[in-house]
């Protein structure tokens, strides 16, 4: 029997088996024990009743999200700019408002928001990340967000009214109870903002690397407008966003309060034309990351054998299901660069490759640098223009295999 959908309990079709996947984020520290590392199967499926893509098995979210969860956001310049832009245009015409985050992560966002004084609160399970957060003059309370939260939150603080979220809404199979709870907590004529990885952008650049335990739905225009009216709640504008390799922020407010923007309209008309929740697109998607596979594969082998000295760039959650579909060990990456302290000294989850950090890195010292973070690849290349011109080169995967 199909599994049941996340959202709408629906069949769920599947159309892509990226295999056995360890947790992405599951960096191995030394003396720690490999062979207790927790694996899946990773594959992805479209609910056909609310064409809602999403996992076929999500891991406990215990086990993604807790005290030393390694992921921090303000590890991008390009990503503190965006939040503290996105920080303003939120606080833009409202007076002594609160605002509500659901996986602040290290406050890269509430930072600004405190900053100006202005009433706030975050909340995230992991404890370091918020601990890093309340360095910034966040305050966190450490906690998956939930209705129960919701109401919690509500009773202890008011109503908020701006509640915003990114990258993280996606990542919980109860997002329905996240969308009741932020039903519950909003205020009247308050509003809902979320940013997650678009389906659209996913396909079109066959970012199959997006398909991660954490990233547990896909989100389109369509699916959102069905997900978001069972809680009360209406999609009132779209906007499309330029980060990590393409996503939308989709505003959401209760239900006839706001007028809709035309540009949901239009997005929904482009989804049509370009077929995005068609099976054959779905299944075209899934042939072309075989040959993703096939190609990095035959590249990486060919540069080992005639003795090139190949190493990543980029320990990002995404990497681990290219490294682990691929086969990508030590033997043909010798090391992931990065500048996360929580990730440096550490081992990739599943194939094992050392993570060091960027003083590792530099002129002389490799040939090739596999970019697992692509879609920060402006921002690293910037920083390691003195490899590039002493003739380092660049192996890049997505949209298809190529060195620059
Ligand atoms: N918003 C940041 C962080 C994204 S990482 C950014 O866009 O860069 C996802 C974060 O969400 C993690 O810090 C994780 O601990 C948190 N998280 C996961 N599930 C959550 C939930 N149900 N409620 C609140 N936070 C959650
Ligand atoms: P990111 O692509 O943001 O997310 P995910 O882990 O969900 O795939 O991860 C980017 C990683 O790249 C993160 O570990 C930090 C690292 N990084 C650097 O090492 N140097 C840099 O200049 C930048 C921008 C990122
Ligand atoms: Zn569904």
């Amino acid at each position: 029997m199909a599994p049941a959908c996340l959202v709408c309990t629906g069949p769920v079709e599947e159309f892509l088996d990226l295999g056995r996947q360890p947790l992405s984020d599951a960096f191995v520290a030394p003396g720690e024990d490999p062979s207790r590392e927790y694996f899946f199967r990773l594959a992805l499926g479209r609910c056909a009743a609310c064409c809602m893509t999403q996992l076929i098995e999500v891991p406990p979210a215990e086990r993604m999200f807790h005290q030393t969860y390694p992921y921090r956001s303000s590890s991008s310049a390009v990503m503190r700019e965006h939040f503290a832009r996105t920080a303003e245009r939120l606080l833009a015409r409202r007076r002594d408002p609160f605002v509500v985050e659901i996986g602040s992560n290290d406050g890269v966002l509430l930072g600004a928001v405190a900053a100006r004084g202005v009433r706030h609160l975050g909340v995230d399970p992991s404890g370091d990340a918020a601990a890093d957060a309340a360095a910034r003059g966040v305050r966190v309370r450490v906690d998956f967000f939930t209705e129960r939260i919701a109401r919690d939150v509500r009773a202890e603080h008011g109503p908020a009214d701006v509640v915003f979220s990114a990258n993280t809404i996606s990542h919980d199979p109860n997002v329905n109870s996240i969308l009741r709870g932020v039903a519950a907590l909003l205020a009247p004529g308050g509003e809902f903002v979320f940013e997650d990885p678009y389906l659209g952008s996913v396909l079109a650049n066959t970012a199959f690397d997006q398909i991660i335990d954490e990233h547990v739905l896909f989100f389109s225009v369509r699916s959102v407008v069905a997900m978001v009216r069972r809680a009360g709640l209406e999609l009132v504008d779209v906007e499309r966003l330029p980060v990590h390799g393409g996503q939308i922020r989709f505003t959401a407010a209760h239900r006839g309060t706001r007028p809709v923007s035309p540009a949901v309209a239009e997005l929904l008309a482009e989804e049509d034309d370009q077929e995005l929740h068609d099976s054959a697109r779905l299944a075209e998607f899934a042939a072309r990351t075989r040959d993703r596979r096939r190609d990095l594969v035959v590249l990486l082998r060919r540069l080992r054998d005639g003795g090139a000295r190949v190493v990543a760039y980029g320990a990002t959650a995404k990497s681990a299901t290219v490294a682990n579909y691929c086969g990508l060990g030590p033997d043909l990456v010798s090391a992931v660069i990065d500048a996360t302290p929580t990730k440096q000294g550490r081992l990739t989850p599943g194939t094992h490759i050392p993570v060091e950090p960027p003083e590792a890195f530099g002129p002389g010292k490799a040939d090739y640098a596999l970019m697992f973070a692509w879609n920060h690849a402006e921002e690293i290349m910037a920083k390691e223009r003195a490899y590039s011109e002493s003739g380092g080169r660049w192996v890049f995967y997505v949209p298809e295999v190529h060195v620059v």
